[in-house]
Parts: C-alpha cells; sequence; structure tokens
C-alpha cells in the first residue's frame, strides 16, 4: 500500500507566516491553481467553483479592502493593533486567491432538476471545498504554504469592485499564499472511536 496521498495530507497544514520567497514562476502556480480546481469533482459535474487569482499589487489591494471594511469598526486600539498585524501576515504572502460561487449555475440546475433542488446549494458549497482543499494540497506538494480565510461577506461589495466580479459570482473564501515562513503547531485530533464506525 502506498501512502504518498496520506503523507502529503498530514503534512498539508494552515500556514499564517507566509513570505515572498517563492523559487516556482508565477505561470506554473498558476497552472497548478488552475488544474486543482479544473480536476476536483462538482455535483452533476456542474462546475459551480471559480477562481481569481491575485498577484502583486493586485494582492495587495485585497488585503487593504480588508482593512478598508473592517478596520474602521474596530475602536479598541489593541484589539486594532492585532487586526492589522494579522492582516499585514496575509498581506506579507506571495498571492490570493479569492473562489467564488457562480450563483448562476446553482439556479439554473435547481430549475433543470426539481427532485434535487433543495441540495444545490449544498453541494456548491462542498464543491467549494473539494476545490480549497485540493488547491491546498496541490500547492503544498510544491513547498507553497497557505490558509484559507473568510472575510466574506463584509468585503463583497468592495471586492466585486475593485476586480470587475461578474454580479452573479458569490465570494466564498480567500486563500493567501506564498513561501513557508515558519510551521504550523501541533495539531490535535479527535479519538478514533468518536470519529468511526466500522462494521462487518
Ligand atoms: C471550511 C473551513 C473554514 C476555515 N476558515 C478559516 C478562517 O476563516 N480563518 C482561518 O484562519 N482559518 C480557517 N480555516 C482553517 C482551520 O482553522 C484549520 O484548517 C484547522 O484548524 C486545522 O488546521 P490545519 O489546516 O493546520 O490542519 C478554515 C478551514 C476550513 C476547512
Amino acid at each position: 500500500m502506498t501512502k504518498n496521498f496520506i503523507n502529503l495530507a498530514s503534512a498539508r497544514r494552515t500556514i499564517y507566516a507566509l513570505g515572498k520567497n517563492l523559487k516556482i514562476s508565477k505561470a506554473e502556480i498558476e497552472t497548478i491553481i488552475k488544474d486543482a480546481v479544473k480536476f476536483a469533482p462538482s455535483a452533476f459535474n456542474n462546475q459551480t467553483v471559480r477562481a481569481v487569482l491575485l498577484f502583486d499589487k493586485r494582492h495587495d489591494e485585497l488585503w487593504d479592502i480588508v482593512i478598508d471594511c473592517l478596520g474602521a469598526k474596530i475602536a479598541d486600539e489593541d484589539a486594532k493593533e492585532k487586526f492589522l498585524s494579522k492582516i499585514g501576515a496575509f498581506q506579507a504572502a506571495y498571492g490570493t486567491i479569492l473562489y467564488f460561487t457562480d450563483s448562476s449555475v446553482v439556479k439554473q440546475f435547481e430549475q433543470q432538476f426539481p427532485p434535487y433542488a433543495v441540495n444545490f446549494r449544498d453541494w456548491s458549497e462542498q464543491a467549494q471545498g473539494n476545490a480549497n482543499y485540493a488547491v491546498w494540497l496541490a500547492l503544498h506538494e510544491n513547498g507553497i504554504g497557505a490558509s484559507l480565510q473568510h472575510y466574506n461577506p463584509v468585503i463583497d461589495d468592495a471586492v466585486r469592485k475593485a476586480y470587475t466580479i461578474p454580479e452573479h459570482w458569490i465570494l466564498r473564501a480567500q486563500m493567501p499564499f506564498g513561501s513557508i515562513e515558519a510551521g504550523a503547531g501541533d495539531k490535535t485530533f479527535i479519538a478514533d472511536s468518536e470519529r468511526f464506525m466500522v462494521l462487518s
């Protein structure tokens, strides 16, 4: 039994200390991300996930948007400083992937398959999870760290305007990625007995 996938899956972690020290080219990163999203499964193969890849100034712009949208709401000076330092760490990364769901495709499938209509929204979220995880693993396999952030829906309008995002694309997640400047801490796991039932 080969354990290549399990080794990769167990090594992938949330990396907050990200930098710009990558040896891999922008074009190669683009291919990795596009392939990982493209080959991730979706219900009825309806391919509802959309991704916007932000590099350089467009990446910086995203984290400035987060500061503009959320920073003003933080009155406490200490909390604001912590927030700015956290966002600064995301901005220090090499790039960011914005993940969207194409709601027009979700609607189209709801209308086309009435018996399953109640499921398509959940399934689009599951497709997001599949795509997010596939990219996260593929980046890790190439020595690139990442984390998964959710500043939506607070930043949705500003993001739509800044990057001319179609109205029917709904922002679901933001994934900053870059060189791994510090590893992740220990991670705990619930007992197998709580998680699994094996029956025969
Ligand atoms: C659906 C989902 C949402 C998450 N949202 C956030 C988030 O908004 N901010 C964040 O820092 N981490 C977020 N995470 C990362 C988790 O906290 C992290 O994956 C978990 O603690 C396990 O750690 P690991 O990724 O190092 O294995 C999210 C993860 C998932 C799967």
